[in-house]
């Protein structure tokens, strides 16, 4: 399988999700500000590959900081990550995570706090693969047999440490025997779906078929999706979804038409302090990602565009939330509350 990002002696090395399918590239990051570069800049993406990518650039920071220096460096070390990507709040949950640890080491030698970042780094990474394939078992079942899933952007091996969620489901699926297809939105204008999706299913030898966003209506009306599988960016406490925008599109045409609509997202992606979707703060991306396409131009010199990178669907659209505690749905403020609060 794909290896997303891995800690190694020479640093933090990612596989250039900007430059799949055409080649495929891997990048070493040597400082913690490299991280941070390459998630803003989507060579790593995806909500959990995000707070896998940050506990990891955390740890490389910590390893280069100066430690007569440490409590200052450490506090810049987590808001320069911190201000990547606004959206995913895996990366929130991961520093946060690291910023516990440090309170717990920061009196110790400098050899010891720096080896436990590193074992809580990969800790993060390891659990990840772990929660991912609990959220397969926990999915796979709910998938019909015989009939077409379709998704949304990329939820898969290249958006986690490995096996992915939305996509964890669907290999669950495929691993317990059952028959499938998958079609995938292609997912304008960074292309996830046509690029990362197909491509990492492909891998799998998992039939797949690409279609342009404007076709998922005209195949949820056909009778052939069995169901729709997504990943999450932030679920609010109330069960509203922020994901790759043109999800909640995909919902209500899914709800149009009688296919169950799930999500698929690890409990580090519930925001539990947010009452609702209303609250989730959406990235805006540069509006060159929709003017071109690949460097090259698809609309007139100076087009004034807008570029919201998530939408957030509403709970009334989402038949269940899988989880690596279990399957969670509606009412989801009792339900996630449950879930999250679950050892
Ligand atoms: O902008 P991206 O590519 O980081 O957005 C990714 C998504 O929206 C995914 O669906 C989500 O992060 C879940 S990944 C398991």
């Amino acid at each position: 399988m794909v290896e997303t990002v891995q800690w190694t002696d020479a640093g933090v090395v990612m596989i250039d999700q900007t430059k799949l399918p055409r080649t495929v590239e891997f990048m070493t990051c040597q400082t913690y500000e490299e991280v941070a570069h390459a998630i803003r800049t989507m060579v790593v993406r995806g909500a959990p590959a995000i707070g896998v990518s940050a506990a990891m650039g955390v740890a490389l920071g910590v390893k280069q900081a100066d430690p007569a220096k440490l409590d200052g460096q450490f506090e810049l070390i987590c808001s320069t990550l911190a201000g990547t990507r606004p959206t995913a709040v895996n990366l929130f949950w991961a520093i946060d995570r690291m910023k516990r640890l440090y309170a717990s080491v920061k009196d110790k030698p400098i050899a010891e706090i720096r080896a436990a970042f590193e074992a809580e780094a990969l800790a993060v990474y390891r659990e990840d693969i772990a929660i991912n394939r609990a959220i397969g078992a926990h999915g796979a079942p709910l998938v019909p047999d015989g009939k077409v899933v379709l998704t949304h952007c990329n939820a898969g091996a290249l958006a986690t440490a490995g096996y992915g969620t939305a996509l964890g489901v669907i290999r669950a699926a495929v691993e317990s025997g059952k028959k499938l297809e998958v079609y995938s939105d292609e997912t304008r204008p960074f292309l996830q779906g046509a690029r990362l999706t197909v491509w990492e299913l492909q891998q799998d030898g998992i039939p797949v078929k690409l279609i342009s966003d404007n076709m998922a209506g005209h195949f949820l009306k056909s009778g052939r999706i069995g169901c729709v599988v997504v990943g999450a960016d932030r679920i609010a406490r109330n069960g509203d979804v922020a994901n790759k925008v043109g999800t909640y599109g995909v919902a209500v045409l899914a709800r149009e038409n009688g296919v169950p609509f799930y999500v698929a997202a690890p409990i580090s992606t519930l925001d539990l302090t947010l009452d609702s979707g209303d609250q989730i703060p959406i990235e805006e991306r540069p509006g060159k990602e929709v003017t071109e396409v690949f460097g090259v131009p698809v609309a007139p010199e100076g087009t004034l565009v807008e570029n919201p990178a998530f939408d957030v669907t509403p709970n009334r659209y989402v038949t269940g939330i899988i989880t690596e505690k279990g399957v969670a749905t509606a009412p989801y403020e009792e339900s996630l509350t449950r879930l999250a609060q679950e050892k």
